[in-house]
Parts: structure tokens; C-alpha cells; sequence
């Protein structure tokens, strides 16, 4: 018997207005309707919360999106309906949104051809991490710096899902991490997932770095901090190092000394994996998600989830994302 679809109406977390993130967001119902020719209704299942997302809800993001929006730029959903005309996909098959639609809703009812498939075998959370954060140390890691087996690349924020994911990937790929934290709590947990040096930052870093690493040179340095942190990382990279600044957690201006400029002729540099997605070729992208893809199902590359909310408690879960301490990503979770 042939199953009549009326549309459904569909939760959603939404922001009418930039502020305080976990102020704005209120759980709104959206009215879905039934996919029409050449479109599928996807089912989110999983939705991270980003750093990038609550800028976003402040309305300080690189690519504003203008109220009233659906929050969440990255996350996995399920095809659950088919319109007609639409070839090559199948029912339950994991897939991402178009970019600039809003992640954090349970349905959304999308044009087939703009759609994305996500690589088969993968858990939901780690199909729903995929695209931001391995990207974003991965080509750090290969687009900048020539690095030789055995070369050192010193981070800061190395807990983050960012820093996590820069020394699972220098492990497979035979280069070394000296691993900037600002808890103590982090050592252990970054050594055990291969780290080969963690250091608690404070004014003796610079020396502590240089034992930590006997005295090798640093050619490569990943700043997601900023401020004093980003001096720490200009005053241990190596002459002619590359600083490469992706991220401004402490919210401060990057403090950089002259010194170190002058008389090392350091290289600052920015990365925005946004910006690499749109100037990369097709099959180079997806080249390196199949790569990210097959180290995440060898059990080599994990971001551990700190909690999953349903989409009704977005106050909260956006509060536990904005927590410092946190062990892994806040991550909605929807109904299966
Ligand atoms: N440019 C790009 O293309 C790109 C792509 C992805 C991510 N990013 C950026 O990369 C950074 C990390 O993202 P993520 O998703 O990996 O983050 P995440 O998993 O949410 O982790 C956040 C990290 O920031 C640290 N942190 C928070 N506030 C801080 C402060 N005031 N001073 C120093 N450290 C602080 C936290 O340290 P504790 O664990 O000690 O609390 C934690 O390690 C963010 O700035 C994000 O916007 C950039």
C-alpha cells in the first residue's frame, strides 16, 4: 500500500536575533512539507556545537547568517523520503546538509542534487565531526610546512576537538606534537592518545619546550588561543617557522613580539578550512574526507563526545559547549 505523506512538523533551534548565544537560541516547529520532484526529506541525527557556531549566533562569524536562522553548521542526517525523479540515493543513507543550512532541526526537505553523501561505515558521531575539524588539521598539517618524518609542530588549545584530531593525524603521519594545554588535567589524556610532549602553558614555557623536544627545531606552530599563548608559540618555533593562526578562543588580539619576527624571520599565516573547500578541487576534497573517513574507521582518529541533548534542551547544551573543561564535543542528538 502506497504510504501518503502530508508533511510533518519538525523541531528546531533558532535565533531571531545576534547575542549571547545561549539567550537567543529559543526550540521552535518548523512545518516540513512532503519532498516535491527531484528533492528528499533528510532526518538529522546528529549535530555538533562549534565555536564557529556560537560566533554565528553572536553575529561575529566570517560568513554572517542573518537572523531569523536555524543554528549548527555541520551534522549527519538520515534520507528518509524520496521525491520523484531523484536517482542515486537510498533510503537511510547518511548524508550532510547544503552548506549555510542550519543544522540544528530534525528535518529538512533539500533539492537531491545538493546534498552530500558522507562515507559508508562511520557512527553517527563520527560522521557528524567529519568535515570541520579533521579537514581543518589535516591541511594544516600538509599546506603549510614542508614536514620532514620525525619533525616537530608545536600547538596550543591541543585539547580542542581541532587539537586532538592535529596529533592523532602527526602520529600516523610520523611527525611529532609538543602539545600546549592550559589544565593540567589534559596531560595524561593528550600522552595516551599519542602526544609525545603535553606542556601546562605558563612564563617558563620557552625553556621547558626546548627540553621537552631536546633541542629539535619547530618549523610549524598551530595558534587557536591567541594572546600571550600566541607569543609562547612565536618564542619556540625554529628560524624561518611558520605560526598558522586558525582560531581565537581567548578572544585576545594575537601578542606578537618583535624579536622573535626579526630575528627568526618567522612566517604568520591564517587558515579558514571554509575557504579551502571552496577553492579546492572537487576530488581533492574528497580525497581527504575518504582518507579522514578510513583513519576514523581504523579506531585512529577519535573526537570523543563530551554529552549529547536532545534539540529541546539548546540552552543547555549550547552552556556546556561554551564550558571550559570540557572532554569532547556537545553534540545534539535526535530522535531515531
Ligand atoms: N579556521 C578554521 O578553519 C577552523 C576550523 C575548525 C575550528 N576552528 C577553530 O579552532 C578552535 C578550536 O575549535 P574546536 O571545535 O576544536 O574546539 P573545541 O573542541 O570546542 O575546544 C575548545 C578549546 O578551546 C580551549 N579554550 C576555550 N577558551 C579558551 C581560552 N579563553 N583560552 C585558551 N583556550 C581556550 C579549550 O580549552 P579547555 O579544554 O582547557 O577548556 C578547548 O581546548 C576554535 O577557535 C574554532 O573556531 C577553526
Amino acid at each position: 500500500m502506497e504510504q501518503i505523506f502530508t508533511g510533518l512538523s519538525s523541531l528546531a533551534v533558532v535565533y531571531r536575533r545576534y547575542g549571547a548565544p545561549s539567550e537567543v537560541v529559543e526550540v521552535a516547529r518548523e512545518e516540513i512539507p512532503p519532498p516535491g520532484p527531484g528533492e528528499a526529506l533528510v532526518a538529522m541525527r546528529r549535530a555538533p556545537i562549534h565555536p564557529a557556531d556560537l560566533n554565528t549566533l553572536e553575529g561575529t562569524y566570517g560568513i554572517p547568517r542573518e537572523p531569523p536562522a536555524v543554528g549548527g553548521g555541520e551534522g549527519v542526517g538520515v534520507i528518509a523520503k524520496i521525491g520523484d525523479g531523484v536517482e542515486g540515493w537510498r533510503l537511510g543513507q547518511m548524508v550532510r546538509l547544503p552548506p549555510g543550512v542550519g543544522t540544528w532541526r530534525e528535518h529538512f526537505v533539500a533539492k537531491a542534487s545538493r546534498l552530500r553523501p558522507l562515507p559508508e561505515g562511520l557512527t553517527l558521531d563520527q560522521a557528524a565531526g567529519l568535515t570541520v575539524n579533521p579537514p581543518t588539521a589535516w591541511r594544516m598539517l600538509e599546506d603549510f610546512v614542508s614536514l620532514l618524518p620525525g619533525d616537530w609542530i608545536a600547538q596550543n588549545a591541543a585539547n580542542s576537538a581541532v587539537g586532538r584530531c592535529v596529533i592523532q593525524i602527526a602520529r600516523h603521519r610520523g611527525w611529532k606534537t609538543l602539545n600546549l594545554v592550559r589544565r593540567p588535567e589534559w596531560v595524561a589524556e593528550l600522552e595516551a592518545l599519542g602526544a609525545d610532549a603535553v606542556l601546562v602553558e605558563d612564563e617558563d614555557l620557552p625553556r621547558r619546550a626546548r627540553e621537552a623536544v631536546g633541542g629539535s627545531p619547530i618549523p610549524l606552530a598551530l595558534n587557536a588561543v591567541g594572546g600571550e599563548s600566541a607569543r609562547s608559540l612565536s618564542r619556540i618555533l625554529a628560524s624561518g617557522g611558520t605560526l598558522v593562526t586558525y582560531g581565537g578562543m581567548s578572544r585576545r588580539p594575537i601578542s606578537l613580539g618583535a624579536g622573535p619576527m626579526i630575528f627568526k624571520d618567522l612566517r604568520y599565516r591564517g587558515f579558514w578550512v571554509t575557504r579551502w573547500f571552496q577553492e579546492a578541487p572537487p576530488e581533492k576534497a574528497a580525497a581527504m574526507i575518504e582518507e579522514i573517513a578510513a583513519l576514523m574507521r581504523a579506531g585512529k582518529l577519535e573526537i570523543p563526545v563530551a554529552r549529547r541533548f536532545p534539540l529541546g534542551e539548546a540552552r543547555a547544551a549550547i552552556a556546556l559547549a561554551q564550558a571550559g573543561g570540557r572532554r569532547g564535543k556537545v553534540m545534539f542528538a535526535m530522535e531515531a
